[in-house]
Formats: structure tokens, C-alpha cells, sequence
């Protein structure tokens, strides 16, 4: 699918991996429509963005509220008419044990991870539908697939993100959407610093890989309609040589957490 022209949802847009995607997606002519919290990040971002040739709409909201996230796509369907792609991109972690994490936490990371997630991809369906196709394009996680230490409902919630794209795919078959997962691992963005529970903690956070790394592979999955996508080979063995060896993983997951987190 060519980008130019297309009319996109990215959510999370404030910040990291939304942010370098929007900013990727408008160089390749995209229409946009961006969206989180941050009303001020919004506006520099496509104040920014005003030297491309697609036009920018700033939708700022909280998209675990699953009002806002229906809220959302009914705006960007009448002020567009059509939406191509919605990439749910807004996510939220945590480091807290599991055995005392307040669960008002665990409700948030679902709300906004899974809940808005699901409720935008709901709205965005029937649209899709009469328009005749479009893709879907969910931010996931390799620890969706490989559990750490002191984070377990934000792999929890990935791994229902992994599932529910999954069986979207299967519903979906005969509608033209595209599904597409995209695993990143370790990003360099501020998502240490606005995690619940020890918010700042991650020493490791700034070492990953850049968010414009993420991005890139977002614009090639939706050019080339691509289903998997890992961002990295390190990250692709991680998952698969953890299917082989889980309990070696487990042990070498929880001693490289211990050193490099916490
Ligand atoms: N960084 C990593 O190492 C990494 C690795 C794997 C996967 N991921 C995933 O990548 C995605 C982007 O994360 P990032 O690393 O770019 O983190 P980030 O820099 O912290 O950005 C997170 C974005 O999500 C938005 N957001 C958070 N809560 C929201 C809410 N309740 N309503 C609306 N928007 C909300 C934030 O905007 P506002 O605060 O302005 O609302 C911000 O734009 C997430 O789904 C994350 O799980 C990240």
C-alpha cells in the first residue's frame, strides 16, 4: 500500500514510537490523525509536521477511556470520510511486583493497552468494512511473548493484544483488513519514565533502539502489508530461542532484569 494519501490513526503520538511514526508517515505524504493526552506535545508535533503536504488533525484524549477511543474514530471518519490505517500505538507499563501492584494500576495498563485498543479497532471496523479493506496495526511488545520479572501485567496485557490481533485476523478474513503485530523490543523513548510503580527506575531505558527504527519498520509493514514484524534480529531470537529453552530464558530473563532494571 502506498503511504501518500492515506488517511491514518496513529494513537500515542506524543511521545516515542508514536511520535517518530507520525513524523515518518507525514515525509511520506500521509494524512494524519494523532491523538494522546498531551494537547501542547500535539501541537508542536504538527505544527512540526505542517511542512509535508497531508493535512494534520490533533485529537487529545484519553484512549483508556473507551468513550473517547469510539469518540475518535467518528471524528476522524467525518472530517476524512475514510480511515486506511489505525495503528494503536498508545501503551502504558508498570515495575511493581505482582504480589502487591495496586490493582487500580493493572485496571489502567488494561484500560489503555487492551480496552481502548480494542474499543478503537471496533469502531474502526465497520468503516472498513464499507470502504472495502484497510489495516490495522497493533504496538505489541516481545516481552508479550516472553514474561519479565516486576512487569507481569504489562506483559499480560501485550500478550492480549498478540491474541485478540490474532483472532481479529482469523474474523476478518474475507474483509480486506489487514493485522498487523509489531513486536519491538528494548526503544529509547520516555516509556521508563511514565511507567506505574517506580516510574524513572529503568537504567537501562535510553539504551535501546531508536524510535525511528520502530517507525520505519511500521511504514514498511504498511507498505508491504506486512503480518509479524519484529524490529530486530536480537529481538526475533529472543522470542523464538525462548520457545526452545524457556526455562534457560527464565533464568538468564530474570538475572539480566535484576542487573540492567532495577
Ligand atoms: N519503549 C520500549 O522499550 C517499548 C518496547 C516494546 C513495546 N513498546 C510499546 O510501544 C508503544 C509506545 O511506547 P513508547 O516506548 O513510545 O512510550 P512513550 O514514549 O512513553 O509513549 C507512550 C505514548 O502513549 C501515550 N499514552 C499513554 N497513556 C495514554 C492514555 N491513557 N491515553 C492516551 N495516550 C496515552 C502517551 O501520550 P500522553 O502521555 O500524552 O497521553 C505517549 O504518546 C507502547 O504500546 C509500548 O508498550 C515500547
Amino acid at each position: 500500500m502506498q503511504i501518500a494519501d492515506r488517511i491514518i490513526i496513529v494513537t500515542g503520538a506524543s511521545a516515542g514510537i508514536g511520535q517518530a511514526t507520525a513524523v515518518s508517515l507525514a515525509k511520506r505524504g500521509a494524512h494524519l490523525i494523532l491523538t494522546a493526552r498531551r494537547k501542547d506535545r500535539l501541537a508542536n508535533l504538527a505544527a512540526d509536521l505542517a511542512v509535508y503536504p497531508g493535512r494534520i488533525l490533533c485529537i487529545a484524549g484519553d484512549i483508556g477511556d473507551t468513550t473517547f477511543a469510539r469518540v475518535l474514530i467518528e471524528r476522524a471518519i467525518t472530517e476524512f470520510g475514510r480511515v486506511d490505517v489505525l495503528i494503536n500505538n498508545a501503551g502504558v507499563g508498570h515495575q511493581s511486583a505482582l504480589a502487591t501492584m495496586p490493582i487500580a494500576d493493572a485496571q489502567t495498563i488494561f484500560n489503555v493497552n487492551v480496552l481502548g485498543l480494542l474499543a478503537a479497532t471496533q469502531a474502526v471496523i465497520p468503516q472498513m468494512q464499507r470502504q472495502g479493506g484497510g489495516q490495522i496495526v497493533n504496538v505489541s511488545s516481545i516481552v508479550g511473548q516472553r514474561p519479565l520479572p516486576m512487569s507481569g501485567v504489562y506483559c499480560a496485557s501485550k500478550t492480549a493484544v498478540n491474541f485478540l490481533s490474532r483472532s481479529l485476523r482469523m474474523e476478518l478474513r474475507h474483509d480486506h483488513i489487514t493485522i498487523t503485530l509489531v513486536y519491538p523490543g528494548l526503544t529509547a523513548t520516555e516509556f521508563a519514565d511514565a511507567k506505574l510503580g517506580k516510574p524513572g527506575s529503568n537504567r537501562f531505558g535510553l539504551r535501546g533502539v531508536p524510535s525511528e527504527q520502530v517507525a520505519a519498520k511500521i511504514a514498511t509493514a504498511i507498505e508491504k502489508q506486512q503480518t509479524e514484524v519484529y524490529v530486530t534480529r536480537l529481538d526475533w531470537a529472543f522470542v523464538h530461542l525462548n520457545r526452545l529453552f524457556p526455562r534457560t530464558f527464565d533464568w538468564l530473563t530474570d538475572r539480566a532484569a535484576r542487573r540492567m532494571i532495577f
